[in-house]
């Protein structure tokens, strides 16, 4: 048992592990949070209350460290496609010394589970002293990031125990996609038909994931054939490629094994150097308008003898089923949501390789929940 930051008290249940617990807390926590800030009556993302207009807002600069900086990541893929917002996107421990020219008017978003990391709380302190408006998206409604910005956000996660971030992970993205979609319509990027369809596939989400939860067994098996690896390359494209980061982090994190996530067209560039057959190669390659194009960069390394382990849709799986070794077929769903859905099975993989090799999943070496310090 632990103590929550709350102060409540939190069990692992009758899972092994609390991150066994929290991975499959995913669907809860994302569907709490949806609803904090979609209306369940009218269908429709609410105004969040900023300190900003978002319709003429001209830069937001999003700041974080960890898991939660790929879904900062993410997140400017959504702002900028969909919104058309400008948007930065940096580690706090380099923003917070980078000394940015900051855009008048301008907004910052700090994201964090646990609202304490010291080098966030410093970036934090650095846009206010630049005149940005601050929001942080917690979730810790007390935590010190809320309280020294000047408006918070909550992701409805409930207290995460397990260092390696989960829920919180994907209750941040579903936060972000709201915000995407609203500060969108506030802009005029989107019609309204967009906007509903967007939404539609938001609030599919937390079902979706619920069935991925019964899809462990699968996934352990993969685990079997990635845990005896001394180096496995994550690819994706678009907003799937942070994903494909948060699996590499997750994995190195957990496991020890070295792994890297890479944009798949930059692969050419650097990594295929390492492809052999001892390296798995774990895609994610759901059907969409990326899909040809990171579907021929994984033939590339299926060429050089790469073990392709893919994850997509129906759509997506006749065509890789062609070179890959592994295919996973994960729902269909819009491309918006895809990266939401894909962290799930990317983190349950590592979760299912760090079991395998015997490590401490929850408190891996050398880390910690809350970086308290710089
Ligand atoms: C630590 C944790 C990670 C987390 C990161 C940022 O490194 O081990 O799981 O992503 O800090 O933490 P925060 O609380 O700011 O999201």
């Amino acid at each position: 048992r632990v103590t929550a930051f709350s102060g409540a008290v939190v069990g692992k249940g009758n899972y092994r592990h609390f991150m066994e617990k929290e991975l499959h807390e995913h669907p809860i926590a994302i569907g709490d949070t949806l609803q904090q800030y979609i209306d369940a009556g009218t269908r429709v993302v609410g105004r969040p209350p900023l300190p900003f207009d978002p319709a003429t807002l001209p830069r937001l600069t999003l700041s974080a460290c960890g898991s939660a900086f790929l879904v900062a990541q993410v997140a400017r893929y959504w702002m900028e496609a969909l919104a058309r917002l400008p948007t930065d996107c940096d580690v706090a421990s380099e923003l917070r010394y980078r000394d940015p020219p900051l855009t008048p008017g301008g907004a910052a978003m700090l994201i964090s589970q646990s609202g304490e990391t010291a080098d966030n709380l410093a970036a934090l302190a650095m846009l206010r002293a630049g005149g940005q408006s601050t929001v942080s998206l917690v979730n810790v409604p007390e935590s010190s990031m809320a309280r020294q910005s000047d408006a918070a956000l909550l992701t409805v996660a409930g207290p995460e125990i397990s260092v390696a971030s989960t829920k919180a992970f994907t209750a941040q993205l579903s936060v972000m996609a709201c915000l995407a979609i609203n500060f969108a319509r506030a802009r005029g990027t989107i019609d309204e038909a967009e906007e509903a369809r967007l939404t539609a596939a938001l609030l599919e989400v937390p079902e979706h994931a619920a069935r991925l939860m019964e899809r462990g067994g699968e996934i352990e098996s993969v685990a079997a054939e990635v845990a005896g690896a001394r180096d496995v390359l994550y690819l994706a494209r678009g907003s799937l490629f942070p994903i494909a980061m948060e699996g590499a982090l997750k994995l190195k994190e957990l496991s020890y094994i070295h792994a890297e996530g890479y944009a798949a067209g930059e692969m050419k560039h650097g990594p295929i150097a390492l492809i052999d057959p001892s390296v798995p190669v774990i895609a994610l390659c759901p059907s969409g308008p990326l899909f040809e194009k990171t579907a021929s960069n994984l033939q590339e390394a299926a060429a050089r003898g790469g073990r392709i382990i893919a994850f997509t849709d129906a759509a997506g799986a006749p065509a890789l089923r062609r070179f890959a070794e592994r295919v996973v077929e994960l729902p269909t769903v819009d491309p918006f949501v895809a990266p939401i859905l894909h962290a799930i099975p990317v983190q349950m993989l590592a979760y299912h390789v760090a079991v395998l090799k015997g490590t401490d999943v929850d408190q891996p070496r050398n880390l910690a929940k809350a970086v308290t310090v710089e």
